[in-house]
């Protein structure tokens, strides 16, 4: 059902069909939109006319950002008082797509005796309960949206199936993630949402170092070609920027 959705889409795009999403006003919020993977997103739909919604801890110095999108708002994911006064701001405000984006992988490789309880409730917060609570606070905006789509950046280090051990934080903070995904895919698919997960491969941003794989640009065409083919069959699912479904 997915390659049909692609399919849809092409034949769609060759009669418009991007301009019809840029007419029909459709808006995407992206949280950690000032650098790496959110602000390639940030670019990338601002290129096709989407109605752009970049967040930033510091908006102040987010200026590649403010450049491509329409606001640019204040969030830390982690702290409850700035994703409530996000809330009351865009009170009102439809969004077609969320990207949960924001993330931390704070590389300290250890052994169970070594385990760093502070490091692992910081990543904890800001990967996991951070999209939970961006998503509640965000979920009548989403309402209101027309296209009712919750997408979190996870990782294949996120899945338990392919893990080969290390990184405690990361990995459990994401497949932590996946669940709760798993989790809005039921309670609000019936009201029209399509919640999935996704990978990006590895890429070269501040987090992924200057040895990854995949450059920004690749990684996100991907991923947003992969978001504007999701349909209701792709509800709960965990793919990466090319398509493929990765196990859980
Ligand atoms: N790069 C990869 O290879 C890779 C692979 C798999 C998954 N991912 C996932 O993809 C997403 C983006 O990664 P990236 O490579 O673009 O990372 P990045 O270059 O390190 O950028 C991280 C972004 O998250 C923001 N952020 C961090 N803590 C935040 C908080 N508490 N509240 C709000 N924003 C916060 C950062 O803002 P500041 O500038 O204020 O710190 C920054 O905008 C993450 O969820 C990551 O786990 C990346």
């Amino acid at each position: 059902m997915r390659k049909l959705g692609i399919m849809i889409v092409t034949v769609i795009g060759l009669t418009g069909g991007d301009l019809a999403w840029a007419d029909d006003g459709a808006t995407v919020l992206i949280t950690g939109a000032n650098r790496g993977l959110g602000l390639e997103y940030a670019q990338q739909f601002a290129a096709k006319g989407y109605t752009v919604i970049g967040t930033a801890r510091s908006p102040a110095t987010a200026e590649a950002l403010s450049k491509v999108a329409d606001r640019v708002e204040q969030l830390d994911v982690a702290d409850a008082e700035s994703v409530a006064a996000l809330a009351g701001r865009l009170d009102g405000v439809a969004i077609d797509i969320l990207i949960n984006n924001a993330g931390i992988f704070k590389r300290q490789d250890v052994t169970l005796d070594q385990v760093d309880f502070d490091m692992m409730e910081r990543t904890f917060a800001v990967n996991t309960l951070g999209p939970l609570r961006v998503t509640r606070a965000l979920l009548p905006n989403l309402r209101a949206g027309h296209r009712k789509l919750i997408v979190s950046m996870s990782s294949q280090l996120g899945s338990i199936e392919n893990s080969n051990g290390r990184w405690y934080a990361y990995r459990a903070s994401k497949s932590a993630l996946n669940q709760f995904n798993k989790i809005w895919s039921v309670e609000l698919g019936p009201d029209g949402f399509t919640c999935v997960v996704v990978h990006p491969g590895w890429v070269r941003t501040d987090m992924g170092g200057p040895n990854a794989t995949y450059g920004t640009e690749e990684s996100v065409a991907g991923l947003v070609g992969v978001i504007e083919g999701l349909s209701k069959e792709d509800n709960g699912r965990f793919y990466d920027f090319q398509g493929k479904p990765i196990p859980w």
